[in-house]
């Protein structure tokens, strides 16, 4: 459920007409619905009814300050995997982090530590060792929660699956209960919870019931040996449609099923959705540069590159991509690529368009996770402006770059005298 709807045949986001905020920002462009983003937190959080939940958003699938600021006054928190994410969701105003991660670096504890934190999703046993250094060393307890790796299939593309043996992530589900009686004898170490993230674009409910089942095990065979928690973490990875008509859990349905399950339990619950929650608020507009006739194809050349938006090149990804005006008329079938120079710059083949011509826009839906917060410089492209639509009224939340920014942080020696 959005609010990116036609009118007439032309695109809106809310009440806005795309084309309008092209013309006045410039293209590429993402544009993200406020409403649709505070529409998926409420009912989310709603599904829960009288359970004591939380929830964190997963800064990583976009952390533009404005949008933080929105989980800030919704009431939410944040799981941040990095100092920077950490910093960016304060400065937003949000009160509730955990620290998730598995390549924490001693600065990053530090800071967090003595900045506050809800807790540490620790990931190994080594680092639960330099926590409770740093913890040490500031004389401040340090909040944990294992991160349990359940070994359970997502059923999702392989290189966002983290909750399988083979996968990097979380600690061997056999080793947690003796992990937990030993940080237990540990003065500067508390554990509060317990967590597991089993992987993103996860398109049932079944797996999270799988991996709460799990954790609850632990969870009860700790307090029977007196080691009582706070939280139980179910991570995030709720999946989101990508295809009109494709019907697939909403975030308030993976609550809904879960809820069963949760009744009874004394702990507050927490998840850590991302893309569930932004992906859909958001869709990158695009120009079209050239219509090219190759050997075989017509290719629509936009504006937008895979440094803009990587998710297509990287994981094959294909997503709705549709003109912002719908035509009458002949259609065409496009493959709709970049300005890189790399051939992976496709974002869709072979889609059936209504009649389009050069200058025309394109809009790429579900961009508004893991659409900005992975694009780069690649090519020496310049980042994307960011903007919000609230009803009849937009906000620019991020400006586009300029050149000089892609120089700010170079020098240039001269190598002249040492050549
Ligand atoms: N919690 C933890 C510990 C995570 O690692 C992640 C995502 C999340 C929560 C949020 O997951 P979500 O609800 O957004 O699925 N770049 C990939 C997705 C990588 C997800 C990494 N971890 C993509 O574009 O599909």
């Amino acid at each position: 459920m959005d609010y990116f709807l036609r009118k007439r045949g032309k695109l809106y986001c809310e009440s806005i007409y795309l084309g309008e905020l092209a013309d006045k920002y410039g293209t590429p462009l993402y544009v993200y619905s406020l409403k649709t983003l505070v529409r998926h937190f409420k009912v989310a959080s709603r599904a829960f009814g009288k359970i004591r939940h939380s929830i964190f958003y997963s800064v990583k699938a976009n952390s533009n300050l404005t949008l933080l600021g929105v989980i800030a006054e919704l009431g939410g928190g944040c799981d941040i995997v990095s100092l920077g994410e950490y910093l960016t969701a304060r400065k937003a105003g949000v009160k509730r982090i955990i620290f998730s991660g598995v390549g924490k670096k001693r600065q990053e504890i530090e800071m967090v530590l003595k900045n506050g934190l809800d807790f540490f999703g620790v990931e190994s046993e080594n680092e639960l060792n330099v926590i409770e250094e740093v913890a040490i060393r500031l004389n401040k307890p340090a909040p944990i929660s294992l991160r349990i790796n359940p070994d359970i299939d997502p059923g999702t593309h392989k290189y966002i699956a983290t909750g399988l043996k083979k996968e990097k992530f979380g600690i061997p589900i056999g080793q947690a209960v003796d992990i937990y009686k030993e940080i237990s004898n540990r003065k500067y170490l508390k554990a509060v919870g317990i967590s597991m993230h089993l992987g993103s674009q996860i398109e049932s409910v079944s797996p999270f019931v799988e991996g709460l089942l799990k954790l609850k095990q632990i969870f009860c065979k700790l307090s029977e040996q007196n080691i009582f928690l706070k939280h139980i973490d179910l991570g995030g990875g709720w999946a989101v449609p990508f295809a009109k008509g494709q019907h697939l859990p909403e975030p308030a349905d993976y609550v809904r099923e879960m809820v069963p399950y949760l009744k009874g339990l004394e702990a507050e619950v927490i998840v850590e959705p991302g893309r569930s929650l932004i992906g859909n608020a958001g869709v990158l507009v695009t120009k079209i540069t050239y219509l090219k006739k190759g050997y075989r194809k017509i290719y629509a050349i936009v504006d937008a590159g895979m440094n803009d938006f990587i998710r297509s090149a990287l994981y094959g990804k294909e997503h709705r991509i549709e003109p912002t005006i719908l035509k009458k008329g002949k259609t065409l079938n496009v493959d709709v690529v970049g300005p890189v120079c790399e051939s992976s710059d496709t974002f869709a083949k072979n889609v059936e368009l209504t009649p389009i011509k050069e200058g025309d826009l394109l809009c790429l839906f579900t961009a508004g996770a893991y659409g900005f917060s992975m694009s780069s410089n690649y090519n020496s492209r310049l980042k994307t402006a960011e903007v919000l639509v609230a009803g009849d009224n937009d906000f620019l939340i991020r400006e586009r770059e300029t050149y000089k920014d892609l120089w700010r942080k170079q020098k240039l020696i001269k190598t002249r005298d040492i050549l």
